[in-house]
């Protein structure tokens, strides 16, 4: 087990476009328990492959409050999605920002398991916000580009400001 270093927006690397996985194997489901070590670690309850700089298509999610939801979704698609909800996102690549986006209230998901085999579940709520937070990733997209061009801008100095004081 290892903790993996996350990427910080704007970081570019972030907006790479993820490829499937095309073989669950050892070193996959190893990625998947370091990125489960560093997302409990953080604290947050969603990471993605691409914010630890591998660019696959694989998440993890687990938004108990005791750690006994771990979610490890490969491929993973969004099949149906109905609804709307507004929910204050943070990610562990925008640290210390949050703010509301507007989402699907509910989608149905299938993924393929650490076994590579495929599975479909619901989700509504905080766990079908984490969903589609998490497959943006996949797609090179930080929940702060949902977020206006102003406040953008201004997110992007105050942790550039912040890079360089911890520096
Ligand atoms: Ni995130």
């Amino acid at each position: 087990m290892a903790l993996l270093p996350i990427l910080h927006y704007p970081d570019p690397r972030l907006h790479t476009r993820a490829t499937p996985v095309a073989v669950v194997d050892d070193q996959i489901r190893q990625l998947a328990h370091d990125m489960a070590e560093t997302m409990y670690a953080a604290p947050g309850v969603g990471l993605a492959a691409s914010q630890v700089n591998v660019h696959v298509r694989m998440v993890v999610i687990d938004v108990s409050d005791d750690k006994s939801d771990l979610r490890i979704l490969i491929n993973p698609e969004i099949i149906a999605r109905d609804g709307e909800q507004e929910c204050e996102e943070g990610c562990l690549s925008v640290p210390g920002i949050y703010d509301i986006v507007k989402r699907a209230e509910r989608v149905k998901v299938r993924a393929l398991d650490e076994h590579g085999k495929t599975f479909e579940f619901e989700a509504e709520g905080l766990l079908a916000v984490c969903v589609q937070h998490e497959i943006d990733h996949l797609d090179g997209k930080v929940f702060v580009e949902y977020l206006s061009q102003l406040k953008q801008n201004r997110i992007k100095s105050k942790l550039a400001k912040r890079a360089r004081i911890t520096a």
